[in-house]
């Protein structure tokens, strides 16, 4: 039986018809997902009856908090497909991942090492490496992006190098939409005796998964783009090399033992979660994890591949010189199609298919200003699904571009 999004968007208040006056067509869920009823009410319930901070206190409320913030860490074990909840950190998002990673491995690092991060990163992605670079005189390199927008992983072997300490990117790319062969790369960065990090803030959306069977070592992602809250995100780390990194941030309950001149710390994950964890969100993220996990996710990744395949087409369709950035159709991408229009402006589209059109777009660098540069572009607009789009929204999105080309071209 075909995959019927409606099964889906019912559970979203702000989709039912009679939640809002206008017309919504939400095409940007790569920036954030659309947040259902189910994983709302969990949170409402845990404030509502569990408030309590975690792994503090003794009483019955503290101790209710603290079972369900690590029931919650174990629903997302279960989603990543991990056999062990505390490989599993949690984060503020896939950036505050990142960042912990960077500063903590950073920590590790002897002046000259490398980091090989790639030109189409996110800013989250380059930044803290950055900093890093700045204060520790490592140097940062990039693998060059082919010209359909993926890494390019034949250039992998030979800019692996001896000092390269960490192999950091996306592992599905927020602007061209490519995925990362992360086995190959795994077996190219283990084979150097370095760490592959994965961003998977626009993979971990795409339903459950066998993590350890990517072969990377750290994998990161944030809860509002796998329809859970805001501030709330995962740091997923191997065990054995977790257990020897030092904390990025101190303070609250990731300590063993606290004198004036020396502290010692618990092990991983609480190493990693100074000061108080967002809880609820951690609540909700779980929610959503389950939420996810018990649609037919096999229905729904084969749904967004047509719904991605006719945008694809028919914005290649439309005159007017549109060009589509990423791997071209048939090679596999994450749902999401960025394309720039021949002397458009995509803030002026973005404003224009919402205005006339209830279309919600993203316009801009999508923060990957390189990329940007590199191809030469001065921006992209993007369409992003989810699992509740469905043909109305890309009609809504091919009509709606027609009529943007005739009044602003
Ligand atoms: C590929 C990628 N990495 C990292 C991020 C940063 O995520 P957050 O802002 O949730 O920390 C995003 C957000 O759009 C992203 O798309």
């Amino acid at each position: 039986m075909a995959f019927d999004p409606g099964l889906a968007a019912v559970d979203f208040t702000i989709l039912r018809s009679q939640a809002r006056e206008e017309e919504l067509h939400y095409l940007d869920n790569a920036a954030m997902a659309l947040i259902p009823d189910c994983v709302i009410n969990a949170m409402v319930e845990h404030d509502t009856l569990r408030r309590s901070n975690v792994k503090r206190g003794s009483h019955r409320l503290a101790e209710e908090a603290t079972e369900a913030f690590e029931k919650a860490r174990a629903a997302v074990a279960d989603y990543l497909g991990v056999s062990d909840p505390d490989e599993v950190v949690f984060t503020g998002g896939a950036t505050a991942g990142i960042n912990i990673l960077a500063h903590s491995l950073g920590l590790m690092f002897e002046r000259n090492d490398e980091v090989l991060i790639s030109q189409l990163e996110h800013h989250s992605n380059i930044i803290p490496w950055q900093v890093i670079q700045q204060r520790q005189g490592i140097k940062v390199r990039y693998l060059p992006v082919t010209p359909d927008g993926r890494i390019n992983l034949e250039r992998a072997e030979d800019m692996i190098k001896s000092r390269t300490r960490i192999v950091s990117v996306t592992h599905g790319s927020n602007v061209t939409g490519a995925i990362t062969d992360a086995r190959t790369l795994s077996g190219l960065v283990h084979d150097r005796g370095a760490f592959l990090i994965l961003d998977g803030a626009q993979t971990a959306p795409g339903g459950p998964m066998d993590l350890p069977a990517l072969g990377a070592d750290f994998y990161v992602f944030s809860g509002h783009k796998v329809y859970g809250p805001t501030g709330v995100g995962i740091l997923w780390g191997r065990k054995e090399i977790l257990k020897n990194m030092p904390p990025a941030l101190g303070g609250g309950e990731m300590i063993q033992d606290v004198g004036l001149e020396k502290s010692t710390f618990l092990d991983p994950p609480h190493r990693f979660e100074a000061g108080t964890p967002p809880v609820t969100q951690a609540i909700g993220l779980a929610a959503a994890v389950k939420w996810l996990a018990a649609k037919d996710v096999k229905g729904m990744r084969g749904h967004l591949r047509r719904l991605t395949l006719r945008i694809m087409e028919g914005l290649t369709q439309l005159s007017g010189g549109i060009k589509i950035l990423g791997p071209e159709t048939g090679m596999e991408r994450i749902p999401l199609v960025s394309f720039c229009v021949e002397g458009l402006h995509p803030h002026d589209i973005c404003q224009v298919m919402n205005d006339r059109h209830g279309v919600a777009l993203r316009g801009g660098f999508h923060c990957a200003q390189p990329l940007h540069d590199f191809l030469k572009i001065d921006g992209t607009t993007r369409a992003s699904l989810a699992i509740y789009n469905n043909d109305n929204d890309v009609d809504a999105l091919l009509n709606g571009m027609e009529d943007c080309m005739k009044i602003l071209g």
